[in-house]
Formats: structure tokens, sequence, C-alpha cells
């Protein structure tokens, strides 16, 4: 039996300060003890120190399965019921399951993510921002804005193509992610549930006409070999594949474009670690792997506990649920020497911005290709870019940190 202990009352931190600035609260957290009780949606444990993240996130007593419902608890019970749909649509995402059918889900989806593929795909996404820096920044442009050029349409057409879905309908998707990311990301209300429900059931009917064709016309895309996958006599169910595909776009989506977004923002704030990456390219996957630790896209991952356990002398009971902060982890003293100095050559980065565990991120090859043209090519391109706003708007989003745009002036 555990210690019977009375549980702290949960402090409100995600405030609008917060999003401002979570470094200066993390920080303090962090200080005072590894484990909280704050509020997101109601009281939620919250753990801060690199340590306790990188173990419980390997932990099985704590589960990805039931995160969904935890957040549509929070809706009044007669109107929870109109979210079925969208709660249905949810738990089939690999994201949201446990083992055995986590595992199996992974299986078939590693096919699609090996390093070989991601790296055969770099030289597209090459081409991707060349075209779009020429179609979308006209020549002598004094100001652009790096969030809606290059880091909101580069992520949606990159994964768009490996699903062989046309990009001519990127904005849609970027608005039906955006509503689903909403969900996730802040405070449930009807509303907010309402919009990430149509967005979802749109998105299930555009990959159901588009597997059945794919069915008909197979190519070389992810939709073609998920189809085409078997593993073990296992292999997707139709529906499955809809959801996969539906969670694969929002994933790709939402955290590839804070990472170009956060890490532009980062080196424009940093100006000689930013002339450093211009005058030596080669460093840019280190470069890149630092600026997912220091400005890290993705706040926390949330959990829901399935036995009992104690965090630091902490009792955690069945069906708490706890909030894994990647970011505080990832600028934790403990583990990273002078955390808040940015520095594009730092070796042994073991960052937390991917996760890690059974769920750590399938995408991080892409994003981390992603990353790395879109940013050097934009260094290269404009060489005498800055900042046209000292503090730029951060969206209210307490899940994913990123901008709402970053205009420069070049
Ligand atoms: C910088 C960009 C990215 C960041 C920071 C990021 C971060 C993460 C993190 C922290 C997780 C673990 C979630 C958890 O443990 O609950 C995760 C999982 C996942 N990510 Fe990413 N991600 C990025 C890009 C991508 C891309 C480009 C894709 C796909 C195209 C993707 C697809 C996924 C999927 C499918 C999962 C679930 C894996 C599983 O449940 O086994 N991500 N990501």
């Amino acid at each position: 039996m555990l210690n019977v202990q009375t549980v702290p009352p949960a402090k409100d931190i995600l405030t609008p300060e917060f999003l401002q600035n979570p470094h200066r609260v993390c920080a303090e957290l962090r200080e005072e003890t590894a484990i909280h009780r704050i509020n997101f949606n109601g009281p939620r444990w919250a753990l801060v120190r690199y340590a306790e993240c990188f173990k419980f996130l390997r932990d099985p007593r704590l589960s990805s399965a039931g995160r969904m419902r935890l957040l549509l608890s929070r809706l009044p019970p007669e109107t929870r019921s109109s979210f079925a749909e969208l709660e249905r649509a949810l738990e089939m995402w690999m994201l949201f399951l446990d083992a055995p059918e986590h595992t199996r889900l992974r299986k078939l989806l590693n096919k699609g993510f090996s390093p070989a593929v991601a790296e055969a795909l770099r030289a597209q996404v090459e081409a991707l921002v060349d075209g779009m820096l020429d179609a979308e920044v006209p020549a002598g442009a004094k100001r652009i804005d790096i969030l809606r050029d290059i880091a909101y349409p580069l992520p949606v057409r990159v994964i768009a193509q490996m699903l062989g879905v046309p990009a001519s309908r990127h904005q849609e998707f970027v608005n039906w992610t955006n509503a689903i990311a909403l969900f996730v990301g802040s405070p449930t209300t009807n509303e907010v549930a309402g919009a990430a429900q149509e967005a979802v059931l749109a998105l299930t009917d555009f990959f159901c006409e588009i597997v059945a064709d794919r069915r008909r016309h197979k190519g070389n895309d992810l939709i073609s070999i998920l189809i085409d996958i078997e593993e073990d006599g296992h292999v997707l169910t139709e529906e499955e594949l809809y959801a996969q595909c539906v969670m694969l776009l929002f994933a790709g989506h939402e955290t590839t474009r804070n990472l170009i977004g956060n890490g532009m923002y980062t080196l424009l704030k940093n100006p000689e670690e930013m002339a450093n990456l211009r005058r030596n390219p080669e460093i840019v996957r280190m470069a890149v792997e630092e600026l997912l630790r220091y400005e890290s896209p993705l706040q926390f991952v949330t959990r829901v506990v399935k036995d009992e356990l104690e965090i630091e002398g902490v009792r955690i009971q069945a069906g708490d649920s706890v909030l894994l902060f990647l970011r505080a982890a990832n600028r934790d003293p403990r583990k990273f020497e002078h955390p808040d100095r940015l520095n594009l050559k730092r070796l042994k980065n073991d960052h937390l911005a991917f996760g890690a565990g059974a769920h750590f991120c399938i995408g991080n090859q892409l994003a981390r290709i992603e990353g790395q043209v879109a940013i050097l090519k934009l260094l290269q391109r404009f060489p005498a870019m800055r900042l046209a706003s000292e503090s730029p708007e951060w969206v209210p989003n307490f899940a994913l940190r990123g901008l709402r745009s970053l205009v420069v002036e070049v």
C-alpha cells in the first residue's frame, strides 16, 4: 500500500502570460519539485523535470488511451453525446491507443516512415521550398510573413504529397487541422468540440474518396503502401485507415509548422547564432536539434494512469491524468548545461521534443528534414533578414506552442 496523503490544490499556471513566456513559469516549477498539481480542463498532475518525463513516457502504467474521453469529460453531460462521432474517430488514432492495438498499427505505419523513405523526400522538400519562395515571395518584397508564406503551407504540402492527395486543397486542410488542434490544446467548450467534430468528419469523408480511388489506381504513395501492407497476417481496416490518414495530416502539420516558425524566431532573436549557421550550413542538423530543444513545438503530452502508482513520493490514483511537460524537461539544468543558452553546436542533445517510448514521433525524420531545409533556405535567400516586431503574438494553444505570424524585413 502506498502512503495516504492529501492532494495539493491545483495551480492556475496556464494563463495568457504563460502563452507569452512559458519558460519562467516552467523554471519556477522545476526548481520547486518534480511533480505538481495544475489546472487544465480540470485538475491534473504535471511532471516538469527531464528524468521523470523520460522515465514515465516509457511506463506502461501511464496510458495513452482515454485521453480523448478526458477532454470531452469537461463538457456538460447533456451535450457530450453530441460528440460521440468525434470521440469514436479520434479513439482510432494510433496516438490514442495502448499495446497491443498500438503496437499492431505502429508496425504497419513504420513501413511508410523509415529513415530511408524520409531521406528520399529531402529533394522533394527542397523543390517545394524553392517553389514557394519563388511563387509566394514577389521579387523586391520588403517584408515576408514566414508563417504564412512557408511554415503553414510546407508541412501540409509535404504530407499531402506523401499521401498522394491534391495540394490544391491545402487551405481546407489547414483550417480542418487548426480546428482539431484547438480541441486538443485549449479548454474544451461545445463550440471547440463542435468545430473539431466537423473537421474530423470532413477529413474522413475526404479520405474515404481518396482511398476508394487509390484501390483502383495504386501508386507509390503512403496510402497505397498502407493498403498493400500485410504484416503478421494483420491489415488495417478501412475505418482505421481513414483515421490514421486524418491523424497524420494533423500530427504532421501543426507541429512542423511550429518547428519552422519557432526556430526562425529563435534565430532572429539570437543573431550571432544565426550568423554562425549561415556561415556553417553543415551544422544545420545539430542546429535543428537545438531549436527543437530550446523552443519545443509541443509543450506537453498527456497520459491517464491505469494502475495506482507513486511518482516522487506522491501517490497518483488510477484514472488521474498526468501532463508530461516536454518543454520544461528540455530546459532542465540537471540534464542540459546552460539550458537557457542557444548553442547550435550543442553535443549530446537528447531532447524530448519528439517524446519517448512507444509513441515516439513516427514523423521525426520527416519533420527534421523539413525544418533543416526550410530554415537553411530562408537564411540563404534573405541574408539581411530581421524581425519586423520584437514581440510577435503566440497562438492561444497551451499544448502546441507557435506564433500567429512572423513578419520579417528582408
Ligand atoms: C517538429 C515536428 C514534430 C514534433 C515536435 C512532433 C512531436 C511528437 C510527439 C511529442 C509525439 C509523442 C506524443 C505522445 O507521446 O503522446 C509525436 C507522436 C506522433 N507524431 Fe509527431 N511531431 C512532429 C512531426 C510529425 C510529423 C511530420 C508527422 C507525420 C507526418 C508526425 C506524426 C506523429 C504520429 C503519427 C505520432 C503518434 C505516434 C504513435 O502513437 O506511435 N509528427 N509527435
